[in-house]
């Protein structure tokens, strides 16, 4: 059964000035005066209340036109297996989860690493709305508006060097926190990785808000990754880990079925998982009697990422 006080819409939320705390406040301030800072060195402000309102957010090239799924699909419809197997579950488990206090450990080859405060890491960047075509492996889809900062900004800011070939991320991995940590459905924690040229791609972005609010601990809580030409597997939620290595980091589903979850993890309609077709989807919140839609190559996103794969056989590299 579903707890009901989670499931708020957008609607029924309070206004932000009710939530934010004072320091947000001030930070808030500074850019509705607008005086102060030029737009350009504002810093990212994530209010560290459930559902607030991020200020400062500006709105993305990147964004499809296609309609938005409803907050409540968005919601209510998670993969986030720390919180139980159902799609169902982790919108009640992961009810009380604490996304703050939080850090950030940024390791590996780069000239800056260290562990960060949730605030700090996010203070050089800025936030940006982007409405993204998101494909599920299971072969169901929906549009999400998140709001995020870009990887790429991100990557640069921390100065890789000529040895990082690729970027590795973790998720939390606290028992106490996540019921699902005690069953064996993957080797926790959650891991995920991209190659460096992949996370320096302007597409992926790490992900701090849906519809405008501060993201829902379900939809992982305080900051997640998502990577929309990629399946959704890759958007490794609730992340306290980033690692610049120069081999190619072990991934949470491939270590779990090698031959079904690929370390790239194209959305790619011709390649076909062992158990079911790739070659359609189904829009989440659509109508049960809708047929499904084609999936696109690189989830439609080809023009902007393709290029990245051009000397690769992506029948092999699934
Ligand atoms: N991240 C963690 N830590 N644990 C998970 O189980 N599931 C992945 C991904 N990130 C998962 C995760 C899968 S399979 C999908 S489809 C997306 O999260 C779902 O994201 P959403 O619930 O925000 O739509």
């Amino acid at each position: 059964m579903r707890k009901k006080s989670n499931l708020i819409r957008p609607s029924e939320i309070t206004s932000e000035s009710n939530y934010l705390n004072r320091r947000d406040f001030i930070r808030a301030g500074a850019i509705a005066g607008g005086s102060l800072i030029a737009p350009s060195a504002l810093s990212a402000i994530v209010p560290d209340s459930r559902l607030a309102t991020l200020p400062g957010v500006s709105k993305s090239a990147y964004s499809t036109d296609e309609a938005p799924n409803s907050f409540e699909d968005i919601s209510t419809y998670n993969n986030f297996y720390e919180f139980g197997l159902r799609k169902e579950d982790p919108v009640v488990n992961a009810e009380d989860f604490k996304p703050r206090p939080w850090t950030i450990e940024i390791s590996g080859h780069a000239e800056k690493t260290g562990t960060f405060d949730f605030d700090d890491f996010m203070q050089p960047f800025d936030l940006e709305e982007r409405i993204y075509r998101m494909r599920c492996v299971e072969a169901w889809s929906m549009v999400i508006p998140w709001v995020g900062i870009s990887l790429a900004d991100v990557v640069k800011h921390f100065q890789p060097t000529s040895k990082a070939q690729y970027v590795a991320f973790e998720t939390l991995n606290d028992r106490a926190q996540m019921p699902g940590l005690r069953g064996r459905s993957l080797d926790w924690p959650y891991r995920e990785g991209l190659t460096i040229a992949e996370a320096t791609n302007p597409l992926p972005i790490l992900a701090v808000g849906i519809y405008g609010k501060v993201i829902p601990n379900q939809n992982g809580a305080p900051i997640r990754l998502v990577v929309p030409w990629k399946y959704g597997f890759k958007g490794i939620k609730s992340i306290v880990k980033i690692h610049f290595s120069s081999t190619r980091p072990k991934t949470s589903w491939n270590m779990a079925a090698p031959n079904e979850y690929g370390f790239y993890a194209n959305v790619n309609p011709g390649v076909n998982h062992p158990r079911w077709s790739q070659a359609r989807e189904r829009r989440i919140g659509g109508s049960i009697f809708a047929s499904k839609q084609e999936t696109l190559m690189f989830n439609g996103y080809g023009d902007e990422v393709a290029h990245l794969y051009k000397d690769l056989n992506l029948r092999r590299n699934f």
